[in-house]
């Protein structure tokens, strides 16, 4: 198919940027706005966004942040801008409109829409694009680090690698923790980057892993079609050692507290790289027929689970 007529770029920043610029003040007085908008819709724009709990309509063209718009400001605590961001790039209007389709066959429409695979596309066509995404990875991994470090024990470990670990933020909070440990931050040669203690190994999981390392993470990588997940675990278990230790974390679209975020996470997952958030019993059979001995499945906080697992023999 050709490549679909892309959507209005400048529009879509324009929108997306008068959320997030809105919040970069307390009030915001419409008349004051030297953005290139017209005021009447601005504010049509507004009631719409007041009414999802994006600000606060303070009356006489005043606005008012909430805990919401709160979360748009790159400077709030648990921010959520690049992750806002991430979802409305220019790329996701232009999977979206095909839902119908990917529904109807069961297939991603991502390389059929852009004549490439997705992460191929972020970072030979789409740098800035490639640069949000990761910005947004490191911001959700932020929610759920520490807590990850709090359940995951390593004191028994001597070496852990994060593959696909993206920009190292899960790696670098697991290093401070434990102090004894070193690590192997393995992406894609264009991925993320890690300074401080660490090894980078750049490589595709898909195609091989050489790394040493005794405790093995993929956190938020397994969400590509299972034949993916199956071939990146064997890879993984192929350069361990029989007992070391494989960690799958991942949301779950079963039995999770915060199920919206993962649902909603899911359908973009079958649009962009044809794949998939799991359920408990379907992400544990596909470690399994990875070879993997799992030991237990846990919640970490509100949204991830963790799939602790042995490579056999
Ligand atoms: C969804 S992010 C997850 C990043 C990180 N694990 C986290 O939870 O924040 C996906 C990461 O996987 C990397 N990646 C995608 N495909 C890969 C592959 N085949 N081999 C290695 N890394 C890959 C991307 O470069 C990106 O950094």
């Amino acid at each position: 198919m050709d490549s679909p007529t892309p959507p209005d770029v400048a529009a879509v920043t324009a929108v997306r940027e008068i959320a997030l610029a809105a919040g970069a003040a307390a009030a915001l007085r419409l008349s004051l706005i030297h953005m290139n908008t017209d005021p009447d819709t601005l504010r049509r724009l507004l009631w719409l966004l007041t009414c999802h709990g994006v600000f606060e309509d303070a009356g006489d063209d005043r606005y008012r942040h909430t805990p919401s718009s709160r979360l748009l400001r790159e400077d709030a605590p648990r921010s959520l801008r690049y992750m806002v961001l991430w979802a409305t790039e220019p790329w996701t209007w232009a999977v979206w409109p095909r839902l119908d389709e990917a529904v109807r066959n069961g297939k991603g429409v991502f390389t059929d829409t852009f004549g490439k695979e997705f992460f191929t596309y972020l970072h030979e066509d789409a740098p800035e694009s490639a640069g949000v995404f990761d910005r947004a990875m490191t911001q959700s991994s932020a929610l759920s680090a520490r807590a990850i470090a709090a359940v995951l024990d390593l004191s028994g470990a001597r070496r852990v690698a994060d593959i696909a670990g993206g920009q190292g933020l899960l790696l670098a909070t697991l290093l401070d923790h434990n102090p004894h440990l070193d690590g192997v931050l393995f992406d894609l040669p264009d991925g993320g980057s890690l300074a401080g203690r660490c090894r980078l190994a750049p490589g595709d999981c898909r195609v091989s892993v050489d790394v040493d390392a005794d405790v093995f993470i993929l956190k938020n990588i397994l969400e590509w079609d299972d034949e993916s997940t199956v071939t990146a675990l064997r890879n993984v278990a192929g350069s361990a050692r029989p007992g070391d230790r494989v960690v799958v974390i991942e949301n779950l679209v079963d039995g999770s507290p915060e199920m919206r975020f993962t649902t909603a996470m899911d359908l973009l997952l079958l649009l962009n790289v044809d794949g998939k958030k799991h359920t408990r019993a379907g992400l544990t059979a596909l470690v399994e027929r990875a070879g993997l001995r799992v030991e237990r499945v846990a919640p970490v906080g509100p949204y991830l689970h963790l799939i602790d697992s042995r490579v056999a023999g």
